[in-house]
């Protein structure tokens, strides 16, 4: 028989096992709510130039030449431009992705 001011052995089993489930909680908590690191959306870019904070390309419209073809999936090898990658990523994903391609206005006669 135990007297009023000592612990038991459970008891000090019971406050731990409380303490660290609260503490498990908390963090639980705090990561799904609070923290900004943890992003429960999907990534579109899964591997290119990671590195970076933001993956930006720039092109001279004068450079374009008649035709370019841009990747928007972000699969392709040669990113920025498509490379086919869309089609294989709709066929496993069922997604319905497509490049943008950017063409230059063929001219009528007289133009
Ligand atoms: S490879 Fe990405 S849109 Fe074609």
């Amino acid at each position: 028989m135990s007297n009023s001011s000592s612990i038991s052995k459970a008891e000090l089993i019971a406050a731990f096992s409380l303490t660290a489930g609260a503490t498990a909680v908390g963090i639980l908590v705090y990561q799904t709510f609070f923290s900004k690191s943890k992003c429960s959306k999907p990534k579109v870019n899964l591997d290119l130039q990671k590195d970076n904070p933001k993956v930006v390309h720039a092109f001279d419209i004068e450079d374009l030449g008649d035709k370019a073809v841009y990747c928007r999936c972000w699969r392709s090898k040669k990113f920025p431009y498509c490379d086919g990658a869309h089609t294989k990523h709709n066929q496993e994903t069922g997604d319905n992705v497509g490049p943008l391609i950017i063409k230059r206005k063929e001219r009528g006669r007289g133009e």
